[in-house]
């Protein structure tokens, strides 16, 4: 089956994240007629969009054959032009994480922190999770009528990855905006000023001068138990990290983090206040919040995809993948997939199972997905014991993303319960 080339513009594009309905009907038609879709795109390097769930596992479960370096993301021919440059000039990468790492070196990275995102450990982090939670609900209903995401979400997770990494709550505004500058390059409201396509280099930038700090305290000071002092105290084959790997770990806590929390916090709040009778009946049975949040994950998916590179042929569901090919695993339409969801537009709190691929799948499946679940059971559980009704008010917006998005503006009033507690916090911005 052929699919028109605009339908291939559309798919290498971030405008279609804005419009929901616009990019479900896309995957959609994709699943059904074109699973695995040699997408050619004007002015794009041609990619295979993988938008089954199948597909994906099948590929994750490749590591050697797709590998993670060297792109992450999709690029347009003149971003692709401009990364080239800026990494000619700084002698190699903007950054060099886990996440654009393969084995052995990935194995040996991603070990230096695996057990301390492990469920034991992350119980060991509730009270910094509660508190966050606490102050932040109190601010929401103090406020009584709030746009959610921005005042609230964005917030809440970025806390407390940087209060894992010990950063100074003065510093976290600074943080939270070269992060949003550094994943959603192309929104209008949220990308840096200036020639957009230069944007992320000059994020890097920044990050490194704000981050190699930090190191460099942190190695000049005895080891401490909080994750900055931990990454800067290791070692990888006998020796400290080398200062590009050891900020980029820093860089992807940073990244990875927060905002995919709160994306998820948002669309999630979204769904559970406008599919009729949710919110109810999540009041009336609290023992559903874990699937509840489950469906949040799944239902916002908001990492949209990743990109592997192909090191040799291989057959994908009847389609010839050559070395050289690049493979973007498309995560968001993966967690919609009619042949594993019934009806998979649906938000339903009580899904069971809810085997989605939200967090990815193989050797690179988030490492920060128990901290991601205790942080928004905490949240939402704060959230309706202290309140008595939630409302929407207005319209939403989504973010223009095609790398890590999900809503952007969602206005909600609230109205505090009876036994609503007074405790209050203060938390910056
Ligand atoms: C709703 C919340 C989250 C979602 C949906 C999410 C999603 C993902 C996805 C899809 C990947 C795989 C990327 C790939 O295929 O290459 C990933 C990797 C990763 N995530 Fe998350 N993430 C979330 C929260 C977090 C949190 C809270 C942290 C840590 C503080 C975190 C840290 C990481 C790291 C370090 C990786 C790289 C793992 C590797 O390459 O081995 N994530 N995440």
């Amino acid at each position: 089956m052929t699919i028109a080339s605009d339908f291939d513009t559309e798919l290498a594009s971030h405008e279609i994240y804005s419009d929901p309905e616009r990019m479900h009907e896309m995957f959609e038609t994709l699943r059904r007629e074109d699973p695995v879709h040699w997408t050619t795109a004007p002015g794009h390097p041609p990619f295979w969009a993988v938008t089954k769930q199948a597909d994906v596992i099948e590929v994750g479960k490749h590591p050697d054959v797709f590998i993670a370096s060297p792109k992450s993301f999709l690029m347009n021919d003149v971003e692709q032009r401009v990364r080239i440059e800026e990494t000619a000039a700084t002698g190699g990468k903007l950054v060099r994480t886990m996440i654009h790492m393969d084995d052995p070196d990935h194995k040996k990275y991603r070990g230096l922190t695996q057990s301390y995102f492990m469920p034991a450990n992350i119980k060991r982090l509730e009270s910094v999770i509660q508190e966050r939670a606490r102050a932040l609900v109190g601010r929401l209903i103090e406020k009584g009528t709030s746009e959610f995401c921005s005042e609230i979400a964005v917030w809440y997770p970025l806390q407390i990855v940087m209060t894992l990494l010990d950063v100074p709550e003065s510093e976290h505004p600074y943080l939270l905006k070269l992060t949003q500058q550094f994943l959603a390059p192309k929104d209008p409201t949220l990308r840096r000023d200036g020639p957009d396509e230069r944007g992320k280099g000059a994020v890097a930038k920044e990050y490194f001068a704000y981050f190699g700090k930090m190191l460099a305290e942190r190695r000049a000071a005895p080891l401490k138990e909080d994750l900055g002092s931990l990454i800067a105290h290791a070692t990888v084959d006998g020796e400290p990290l080398p200062l590009m790997e050891a900020v980029s770990y820093y860089v992807i806590l940073a990244t990875a983090g927060h905002d995919t929390t709160s994306s998820s916090m948002c669309s999630g709040l979204y769904y559970l206040l406008t599919q009729p009778g949710e919110l109810d009946r999540l009041r009336a049975r609290p023992e559903l919040m874990p699937s509840a949040i489950e469906e949040m994950f799944r239902h916002g998916s908001p990492v949209k995809h990743f990109v592997r590179t192909a090191t040799r042929d291989f057959e994908l569901r009847g389609k010839k993948i050559q070395a050289g090919d690049e493979v973007a695993l498309m995560y968001h339409s993966a967690s919609f997939d009619e042949e594993v969801f019934d009806e998979p537009r649906s938000f339903r709190i009580d899904r069971g199972p809810n085997k989605h691929v939200a967090f990815g799948f193989g050797i690179h499946a988030c490492l920060g997905q128990n901290l991601a679940r205790a942080s928004m059971r905490t949240f939402f559980t704060e959230l309706l014991a202290r309140t008595e009704s939630i409302e929407v008010v207005g319209k939403a917006e989504f973010i223009a993303s095609n790398q890590v998005g999900g809503m952007k503006t969602l206005n909600i009033r609230v109205t505090p319960s009876k036994q609503s507690t007074t405790d209050r916090i203060e938390v910056a911005a």
